[in-house]
């Protein structure tokens, strides 16, 4: 019998304690021999629940409790979350996490230290939820060089912008639908404003390179400033506005950014909708490849969590190679990246005036027009844009 804990009893680890419950024959099987849930740590009781007779208060409990090999944390935040991982890893247990915030900062210091001490840190659940995606690009595509990874890696935002394009709602008033049906964080910026998203790519870069990616580094725009009437445009343009992460490779780095973005019916990513993720991979000898899913919610994320698990139970003593080192990665600037842009503007006169040969698009909103600019580099389009007056920007993604 191998004897694991949960620490955090929140949405996705009452859904790890559920999912190991519900499949706990499977899962045995899997395995080769019984997990068993010994603790489960919260600060909170839970009266009635199943959950009272494993659960403790005290983190020495599990600390200090040598049955103990395998860990889920899955509190989040930095702390008590970084604390607490070290210490569970320098005692020789595996700690496998849905903590992206965690992840993202302290990655590759974690994955050294579970390496040191012969066992294992695995985070499948950290990006895209439900979806496998740290475990494909940490074995199967190993021998391609990725070139790109793109993907709608947070689900709130997916939701809230499905809703706009589907009712012609409002920001505020699709925000406060999210919130209410629980995928927004706690701290509703973390999605809305593409943080969350940007520690998942910045996790997935770091994973395709081989190093160290300072998420501080990563351009991140948030959707706050999307509005009813961008939607007209996009739906006259036949495109959906997506909050799309994207990492490119240029030379031997990448150039890495969040942004919403205006992508064709032609875009894989165009149909991912709703709470759904997806996560378009890119290597130089697959061609593209890509993953999609459930990227939010309880039992989806705690499904990955407890995979993690298993796998770690499965390696007892022996070190599941990750690709991911210490050494700072420097990402290219996102200045010198190309695109087209869409942009609304007073009149025609002052789109043509500002960007040359643009297309335009009339949406039916009053004294404006919407124009998309030829491809130029993000820098080019900061200096025209300066002295225009525009009402609102979006990247094209082509
Ligand atoms: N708030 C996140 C999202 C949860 O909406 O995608 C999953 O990381």
């Amino acid at each position: 019998m191998i004897k694991a804990a949960i620490m955090g009893y929140g949405t996705v680890g009452s859904g790890v304690y559920e999912v190991i419950r519900t499949n706990q024959k499977e899962i045995d099987k899997k395995v080769g021999q019984e997990l068993q849930i010994k603790y489960v740590l919260d600060l909170r009781e839970f009266p009635g629940d199943p959950v009272m007779e494993v659960l403790t208060h005290d983190f020495e409990d599990i600390i200090n409790d040598d049955e103990v090999r395998i860990v889920a944390e899955v509190m989040g935040g930095l702390h008590p979350a970084y604390e607490f991982t070290r210490r569970c890893l320098e005692a020789g247990k595996s700690v496998c996490t849905s903590n992206k915030e965690l992840v993202a900062e302290h990655g590759a210091e974690l994955i050294q230290i579970a390496k040191d001490h012969q066992v294992n840190y695995l985070f499948e659940a950290s990006v895209g939820g439900g979806i496998p995606i740290i475990r494909p690009l940490n074995s199967s595509l190993t021998a391609d060089v990725i070139l790109e990874i793109s993907g709608i890696l947070n689900g709130t935002t997916n939701y809230m912008l499905t809703k706009m394009a589907d009712e012609g709602l409002d920001y505020a008033d699709v925000l406060k639908e999210a919130q209410a049906k629980g995928y927004a964080e706690l701290h509703p910026e973390a999605d809305v404003e593409g943080w969350d998203a940007c520690r998942k790519i910045a996790i997935l870069t770091s994973l395709a390179s081989g190093n160290q990616v300072d998420f501080g580094q990563i351009y991140t725009e948030g959707i706050t400033k999307i509005t009813k009437e961008d939607f007209l445009y996009a739906k006259k343009m036949k495109c959906a506005i997506k909050l799309l992460a994207s990492s490119k490779k240029v030379g031997d780095t990448y150039c890495a950014m969040v942004s919403p973005v205006l992508i064709s019916r032609d875009n894989p990513l165009y149909m991912v909708n709703d709470v759904f993720n997806a996560v378009k991979v890119e290597g130089n000898m697959l061609g593209a490849s890509m993953f999609y899913g459930s990227g939010a919610g309880k039992l989806p994320t705690a499904s990955a969590v407890a995979g993690d698990m298993v796998d770690a139970a499965r390696h007892l003593g022996k070190i599941i190679t990750l690709f991911w080192s210490p050494e700072k990665l420097t990402l290219a600037p996102m200045e010198e990246s190309s695109k087209r842009f869409f942009v609304r503007m007073k009149s025609a006169e002052a789109a043509k005036a500002c960007f040359g040969d643009v297309e335009l698009w009339d949406a039916g909103v009053q004294g404006e027009i919407g124009a998309v600019t030829p491809v130029m580099s993000e820098a080019e389009f900061a200096k025209k844009a300066r002295d225009a007056q525009i009402i609102s920007m979006i990247r094209v993604e082509d």
